[in-house]
């Protein structure tokens, strides 16, 4: 696939590989624009599709992940513009539609629909460096690309409004005590870190891993008897895959897994 705004890539050496997508507009610090969206959204359909890959990772550069949607092209909209031209949210479901893992791997900004974008993903990595924020506000707009809904999800609601309202930026550290991430590490090991957390779950069972980011993404839009009921239909059915004789069957033998990922 040829690409003009992001770089597609595959690493690990293993039966699955990781699909490592990188941003690159890096005089615009990533800023999204639909082209930048229309190729993220293909490459992302192309790795769910591909029986190769068990996680897909999303990063940016060191300074930005992506400092929100392009406010350069945005600048002239008016309502019919923003409105018919769905500016870089038009294929936003499809990111969520996407049934692997996808892993964040953030540095720097991410900011606006960057902050989004990272939100949309399933396990969120931080450099050291990277600061989240919402800052539309300031631009006389709000999010636009779900932040005011997985925001206060994310962090609850008194530090979503503080985001959203003040337009401050919060660093890594206290995005990690807020929740929004999952761990900080050191801005030289992000990439790797990020990629070991893929080739990690490479090697586990294809079917639960995505049974399971299912179920925990549930949780968001099911009531609590209505999720754990999802949950309990997907853990009986996982007892129909082979790999599901594999695991207990490697644990009980006291010997590794080999998933089929059937
Ligand atoms: N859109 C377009 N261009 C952007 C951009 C954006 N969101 N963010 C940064 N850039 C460009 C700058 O215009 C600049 O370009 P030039 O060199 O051609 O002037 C270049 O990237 C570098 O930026 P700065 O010189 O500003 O770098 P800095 O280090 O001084 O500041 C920053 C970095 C704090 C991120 C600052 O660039 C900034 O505030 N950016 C805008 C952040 C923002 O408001 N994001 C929300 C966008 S709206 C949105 O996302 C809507 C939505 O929810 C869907």
């Amino acid at each position: 696939m040829d690409t003009q705004y992001i770089l597609i890539d595959t690493r690990g050496d293993g039966p699955r590989r990781t699909g490592l997508i990188t941003l690159n507009r890096p005089k615009q610090l990533n800023a999204l624009n639909d082209g930048l969206m229309d190729e993220l959204g293909a490459a992302l359909k192309a790795f769910d599709a591909d029986e190769a890959i068990g996680c897909i990772v999303i990063t940016g550069s060191e300074k930005a992940f992506a400092a929100g949607a392009d406010i350069g092209a945005m600048a002239q909209f008016n309502y019919m513009d923003a409105y018919k031209g769905d500016y870089i949210t038009r294929n936003w479901e499809q990111i969520r539609g996407v049934r692997k893992p996808v892993i964040a791997a953030v540095a720097g900004f991410a900011l606006g629909g960057g902050c989004e974008l990272a939100m949309m993903c399933d396990i969120l990595i931080a450099a050291d460096s990277a600061k989240f924020g919402q800052p539309e506000i300031k631009l006389g707009v709000i999010p636009g690309a779900g932040g005011t809904q997985r925001l206060p999800r994310a962090v609850g609601k008194a530090k979503a409004m503080d985001l959203v309202l003040t337009a401050r930026m919060m660093d890594a550290a206290e995005a990690e005590r807020a929740g929004l991430v999952s761990r900080v590490v050191p801005a030289d090991r992000l990439l790797d870190e990020a990629l070991a957390a893929a080739e990690a779950i490479n090697a586990l069972s294809g079917p639960s891993v995505m049974m399971a980011k299912d179920c925990v993404n549930r949780a968001f839009e099911s009531s609590l008897s209505d999720g754990v009921s999802y949950e309990r239909r997907l853990f009986h059915a996982l007892f129909a895959t082979e790999d599901q004789k594999e695991g207990m069957d490697a644990f009980v033998n006291k010997r590794k897994p080999a998933f089929k990922h059937r």
